[in-house]
Order: C-alpha cells, then sequence, then structure tokens
C-alpha cells in the first residue's frame, strides 16, 4: 500500500477512534517511523542495493508468445532483451512501446510457466552474440550460447545482432567466377564471388543435398571461413552437418549457428541476423572471406509471418506480413561486399507449393545474382542434381565475364534443351519418328546432355551407391562442347548418366544388340514428396 493511502487510513482510524488520543499517539508513532525509513533509503548508495539500480516491470499479460510488461521506471526501448521466468531464463525481446508504462515483447525461448505479475528484468541492450577467433569450429543458438556441449568461448566480443548495411561508398564489385565443382551449376548457373545465389525448390527435391555438396566441394579449396545457418529447418540436419565436417576435417574453418524448426517464431526470425553479425566480424574486422550458407531463408520469411500475426498485425498477400520486403531487404543488404572482405552466399529457398510465383520466393529472387531452380520432375526422373535448367540464371553468365567460348556454349545448350521441349508433346503423341532429321538430332543430344550434366554428389554416396565426382570447369565444358557436336551420337544416353567428365563415359558394347542401347532406368531411389 503506498504511503499515501495508508495517511488517509491512518485518518479515518483517529477519526473514528475512540477514545481518539489512542489514535493520535499511534499516528505520530507511525509518522516517525516512516519519516526514518525514508531516511535511511535516502542515505542508502545505489550501488549497495542492486534491485534498486535494474529496471524492473511486471508481467501484465501472456498470450502464447507475446508478453505485456509495465514498467513504472523507465521504458525499455524497442530490442531490448528482457529476462523473466525462474533464474531469468524465459527470454522476451520488446517488439513495441504500448503507451508510457507498457512494452510488448515476443518470447524468443518457451513460454511455460509464465505467469501474470511475475517479475521481468530490462538487460538494457539488444540480442548480441559472441565474435572473435575463439567462436571457429563451434555451434551457437541466437543467444550466441554454444550448443555444442563445450564451455562457452573466451576471449570474445559481444556485438548487437541488430546493425545496417554497410553504406554504397564502402561496397565494392569483383565480377569473379566462383567455381563448385559441379557441372550444371558451372555451366549454365555460374556463382558469383561475393555474389548471393538462391536453390529454390519444392519441399524434397534436393536443396538440402545440394547446398551440402556445395559447401563439401568448396569449403577445402577456398581459403576463407565458412558460416552455417539453420533457420527452421530440421535439428537432425544441424546435428549431421556438424558430424559431417568434423568427419571431414572442415569444421576449424566453420561457425554454425541455428534456430531450427523446433525454437519458437522469434527465434527463428532473429537467428539469420546472429548469423550474419558473425561473418560481419569476420569480413571487416579480419579481412577475410566468408561463405554464409543459409537454409532456408524461406523460414525467415515465415517466422517474420508468425511473429507479426502474433503482435496482430494486418496481414498482406497470401498472409504475409506487409513488411515482408524490408523483413528481408534488411538481411539481404547486409550480406555484402566491402573493400575489407566479401560475403558469398548461398542460401536455399523453399517454394511453397512448388509455386515459383509465391510473394516469397519473388521476393527473394529479387535479391539474387543467380537463381538455381531445382524441378520435382528432373528430381522425379533421377536426374539428379534436379537442376531445371532452363529456368535457372545467373549475372554471371555474360561473353565479358565468362569469356565468349563458356558464354556461346552456354547458350548453345539452352537452345537445344529449348527446342526439346519444345518437341516434348510431339514426340510423347506420334513418336520421334515423325519429327524431321534435324529435330531428331535435337532431340538426341538435348537428352545427352541432360544426363552429363547429371553428377554424383559426395553426400550422397551412402545412399546412392556411387562415388562423388568434382569436376573442373574446362572438363564440362569440354564434355557438352563434344556432345553438342555429336561424337557421342552413338553411345547409349546411359554411358553419360552420373559420370564426372566426359572421359568417364564407357564405350558403347559393340555386341549388345541397338535397341539396348536406350535409357535404362535411373539407378538412384526416386525423391517422394515428403512434408517439409
Ligand atoms: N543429388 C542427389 N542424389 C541422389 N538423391 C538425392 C539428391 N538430391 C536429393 N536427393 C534425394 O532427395 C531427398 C530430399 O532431399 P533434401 O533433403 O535435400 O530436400 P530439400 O529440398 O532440402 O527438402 P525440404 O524442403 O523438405 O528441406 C534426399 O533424401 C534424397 O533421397
Ligand atoms: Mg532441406
Amino acid at each position: 500500500m503506498s504511503i499515501t493511502a495508508q495517511f488517509w487510513q491512518m485518518r479515518a482510524t483517529i477519526l473514528t477512534s475512540d477514545p481518539p488520543r489512542r489514535g493520535i499517539l499511534s499516528f505520530m508513532r507511525y509518522c516517525v517511523k516512516s519519516a526514518l525509513l525514508r531516511i535511511e533509503a535516502i542515505l542508502t548508495p545505489e550501488l549497495e542495493n542492486p534491485i534498486d539500480s535494474s529496471n524492473i516491470g511486471s508481467i501484465i499479460s501472456v498470450r502464447g508468445g507475446v508478453v505485456d510488461v509495465r514498467f513504472d521506471r523507465s521504458l525499455p526501448p524497442i530490442f531490448s532483451v528482457l529476462h523473466t521466468g525462474v533464474d531469468g531464463k524465459i527470454i522476451v525481446e520488446v517488439m513495441a512501446q504500448l503507451d508510457a508504462k507498457r512494452v510488448r515483447g515476443i518470447a524468443l525461448t518457451p513460454t511455460q510457466g509464465l505467469a501474470r505479475g511475475m517479475q521481468v528484468e530490462d538487460s538494457g541492450k539488444p540480442l548480441e552474440v559472441p565474435v572473435g577467433q575463439e567462436i571457429m569450429s563451434r555451434m551457437f543458438d541466437v543467444f550466441g550460447s554454444a550448443i555444442d556441449r563445450k564451455p562457452a568461448p573466451q576471449n570474445v566480443q559481444w556485438r548487437t545482432i541488430h546493425r545496417s548495411p554497410p553504406p554504397l561508398s564502402e561496397r565494392s564489385t569483383k565480377s569473379e567466377i566462383f567455381e563448385t565443382g559441379i557441372k550444371a551449376i558451372d555451366v549454365l548457373v555460374p556463382l558469383e564471388r561475393g555474389g548471393k545465389a538462391g536453390l529454390f525448390g519444392g519441399a524434397g527435391v534436393g536443396k538440402t543435398v545440394l547446398l551440402t555438396e556445395m559447401i563439401h566441394n568448396m569449403i577445402g579449396h577456398q581459403h576463407g571461413m565458412s558460416i552455417f545457418c539453420g533457420i527452421g529447418e530440421r535439428c537432425r540436419e544441424g546435428e549431421e552437418l556438424y558430424r559431417g565436417m568434423k568427419d571431414a576435417g572442415v569444421l576449424k574453418d566453420m561457425v554454425m549457428v541455428y534456430g531450427q524448426m523446433n525454437e519458437p517464431p522469434g527465434s527463428r526470425f532473429r537467428v539469420g541476423a546472429a548469423a550474419l553479425t558473425m561473418a560481419e566480424y569476420f569480413r571487416d574486422d579480419e579481412h577475410r572471406d566468408v561463405l554464409l550458407l543459409i537454409d532456408n531463408i524461406f523460414r525467415f520469411i515465415q517466422a517474420g509471418m508468425e511473429v507479426s500475426g502474433l503482435l496482430g498485425e494486418m496481414p498482406s498477400r497470401l498472409g504475409y506480413q506487409s513488411t515482408m520486403s524490408t523483413d528481408l531487404s534488411g538481411l539481404e543488404e547486409r550480406i555484402a561486399n566491402t573493400h575489407a572482405g566479401a560475403i558469398t552466399s548461398i542460401q536455399a529457398v523453399y517454394v511453397p507449393a512448388d509455386d515459383l510465383t509465391d510473394p516469397a520466393a519473388v521476393h527473394v529472387f529479387s535479391h539474387l545474382s543467380a537463381s538455381i531452380v531445382l524441378s520435382r520432375k528432373r528430381a522425379s526422373e533421377g536426374l539428379y542434381p534436379a537442376i531445371d535448367l532452363l529456368q535457372s540464371s545467373s549475372k554471371m553468365a555474360t561473353p565479358g565475364i565468362v569469356g565468349d567460348r563458356h558464354y556461346n556454349l552456354a547458350q548453345e545448350i539452352r537452345r537445344t534443351l529449348a527446342q526439346y521441349e519444345s518437341l516434348k508433346d510431339i514426340v510423347a503423341m506420334l513418336g520421334m519418328e515423325q519429327l524431321s532429321l534435324e529435330d531428331r538430332n535435337a532431340v538426341a543430344r538435348a537428352r545427352r546432355l541432360e544426363r552429363f550434366l547429371t553428377q554424383p554428389f559426395f553426400t550422397t554416396e551412402q545412399f546412392s551407391g556411387m562415388k562423388g565426382k568434382l569436376v573442373s570447369l574446362k572438363d564440362s565444358l569440354d564434355g557438352c562442347e563434344r556432345i553438342l557436336r555429336d561424337e557421342f551420337k552413338d553411345y547409349p544416353e546411359s554411358a553419360l548418366y552420373m559420370i564426372g567428365a566426359i572421359g568417364e563415359a564407357k564405350k558403347p558394347d559393340e555386341d549388345k544388340p541397338k535397341d539396348q542401347k536406350s535409357d535404362p532406368q535411373p539407378k538412384v531411389a526416386t525423391v517422394s514428396p515428403h512434408e517439409s
């Protein structure tokens, strides 16, 4: 009860007491006592009383992950981190200031056990993650806590995850190719060193496998370091990657940051920024080239949508948040090249219902320098990597950057594949016999090219039973050129399926009758679309 209220209560007691003298005496005693307490509180230095020095509030409502807190002393600014629950283990991030006394936050941890009236402590700072040499080969969550069951890294600096993109004056553009060792990508969708590439695909078409293969192929060759950021995907994938990298001996140059699908939306929404803060440290402070791998950027958008829904904001097209474009560019624009170093990023993008016109996919497209589209049809035919060779594109595929020979070859491959695509219906309905000789040759070339552009992966060795292959750009270009020159006309299509360089194509077996040289069933298990 406040002092004023007590005073009025006491006054009422005096007036009604019988005899009144007893009331007057106790009133005087009360006045002296409260004056002494006041003087003691003023004389006690603040530092001796830790509760007084921190900004403490109390919970006024909890609705799922949305927590409203009242602060009488000072209102925490937006993005402040609040601690509550047992041992302050429940963490809330301030998202809005409702009025002069109340803030609304989103819980970044599960909110079990949270109740109205519970104390909340304002940490006075936003979310921070550790940066420094010591974080190498470690695995973290969105709060920068180590989740690899090893002690927390020492000698690290803690930096806020809310940072702005580098100004235009500090950005640089280099037009250099980033070789992946994957034929279809190097020939038709060359990646940019310091650029952003997206792997688009519906559920289970091979985004994660392709991303993991790229990590495998690139990590050993590049001199920089890599950061893997898992957003809203399966926890087991994180564990598998950690173990895989450890076994391959490349963990020492890697940092992993996870906010997987079991985490609350607030945590999934912020984990991308946490990984980027680490990447920015290596770029700006250590002047290193960083490879940033994100699986899956769609889950970042989805988490933003959940947060916005929880906050009661009006949804926009297809239920996405109206701030999707700014949310995404806030993250993507930070992935930039400066004079200090470059961040090359490869991002998996889940495409809901295989619909590339989905607003999330469309927004991500606009940030990328290369888009690799994965097709369910190719996956179902066993043509892995299931890259849709006609829909995928790269800004780097220009003669000035890749050179005339590579550019002309890529154009010729696309033309042949497009011609085959347009003839597919006729072949299906009327058969090959109805085609002109020229068209028949184009179909044969396109089918051989399609098979040559498949490749066994190191990461799928266990279940495909085929040894992984890394193919240089030169070998890939030579192979395509020779197929286009009809040098493999007499080879069965299967001879080009799942091989590395073209030299591995087996000579046709002269003893076999000609009809056995047709395309056999692919050896790899076809995908069954699974729940995403
Ligand atoms: N290159 C490949 N070779 C052989 N099989 C593959 C290849 N790529 C994908 N697959 C098959 O497809 C399955 C699903 O692949 P993956 O997990 O990469 O899909 P995804 O696109 O990441 O799916 P999700 O959207 O559900 O995360 C794999 O388990 C594997 O069976
Ligand atoms: Mg995946």
